[in-house]
């Protein structure tokens, strides 16, 4: 599984732009999917299952975007600037390299500051691709790149610039590989931006019509130097969301969650996540509304181009998330 992760975090697809992730999904799944569609919004949507009578239709979700960053003006000199798709921070680009669609690299750094302890703003960023001038410049005006940093394995910690949510893609695609059958009718969402605004997912749960669905997505983690004030750390398994900013879970989806790690003597961490929402928005609001919640893979520095994870918990999410969907599902 970690070949996986690396293919799939060492991959380019800041949202809007997650075609080549798709690709690899779908090379990934071709021979274990009923079913595989990919829709207007760029969603690859593969179903799984033989529904049984009581069997429900359930979405799980992950998203294939990560943030990145777009080219809003190049200078004279050759020296892009640019703007944010999605939760981009200013403090974790200087230094950053950043790869285009089209694969030119470059590295971020910033206009001279009065002080050493000042932070850039984005308008004093620039990108460098090594050009001299705008002519000699491979980058337009409304490409797009993303952060551009090689996976690293610490052994149980993972590393890598889009664990946000690649690491979940792939726990969904371990997932369709140990499912061996369900009475449930199973549909697997491999979202498009989601760090956007969730968009993907409001189109594909609108098409999907589940009657239970969840996300599966990272969520910080309290275990770092005076870090934030949160029960999740790394390594004590795969969280159980009770609420974040987008989503209030349904207290029988937690349930259903939290019961069946309990039978399967999975280990799991309770998440209350303060800021940050998840596709389980858009799943819950769609329609007439649908029962949600989401399985949360804990992780250091998210939004950063080091993001790290465990790998026992990434493989506890994918038992606890095969154990969800072998069963018949009665919410109470
Ligand atoms: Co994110
Ligand atoms: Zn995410």
């Amino acid at each position: 599984m970690k070949s996986l992760i690396q293919r799939l975090v060492e991959t380019t697809g800041p949202s809007g732009y997650e075609n080549q992730v798709r690709d690899l999904v779908r090379k990934e799944i071709e021979n274990d999917a009923a079913e595989i569609r990919v829709d207007a919004m760029g969603n690859l949507i593969a179903r799984k299952g033989s529904p049984q009578p009581g069997g429900r239709r359930i979405m799980l979700s992950a998203h294939m975007d990560e943030i990145g960053i777009i080219a809003t003006h190049v200078d004279a000199n050759g020296f892009v600037r640019f703007t944010t798709v999605g939760g981009v921070r200013p403090n974790t680009c200087l230094g950053s390299r950043v790869r285009f669609l089209s694969g030119v690299q470059g590295l971020i750094n910033g206009e001279k500051l009065d002080s050493n302890d000042k932070v850039h703003s984005f308008e004093q960023l620039f990108i460098d691709v090594g050009a001299a001038s705008r002519a000699d410049c491979p980058v337009k005006i409304g490409d797009v790149a993303a952060f551009d940093r090689p996976f690293l394995d610490l052994g149980n910690r993972l590393v890598a610039k889009a664990m946000d949510d690649r690491i979940s893609v792939a726990v969904l695609i371990e997932v369709i590989h140990q499912l061996k059958s369900s009475p449930n009718d199973v549909y697997f969402v491999f979202s498009t931006q989601e760090e956007v605004g969730l968009r993907g997912a409001t189109t594909a749960a609108y098409g999907v019509d589940p009657e239970i669905g969840f996300a599966v997505d990272v969520t910080l983690s309290g275990d770092t130097p005076k870090g934030i004030k949160m029960e999740t750390s790394l390594g004590k398994g795969p969280a159980v969301k009770v609420r974040d900013s987008s989503l209030l879970a349904d207290p029988r989806v937690v349930r259903w969650m939290i019961g069946t790690a309990e039978e399967e003597h999975i280990p799991y961490q309770i998440e209350i996540l303060e800021a940050g929402g998840t596709d389980a928005r858009a799943i819950q609001l769609t329609r007439m509304g649908v029962p949600s919640g989401c399985v949360s893979i804990p992780t250091r520095y998210i939004h950063s181009p080091s993001e790290m994870v465990d790998f026992r918990d990434v493989e506890n999410a994918v038992r606890l998330i095969v154990a969800l969907l072998s069963k018949p599902v009665n919410l109470e």
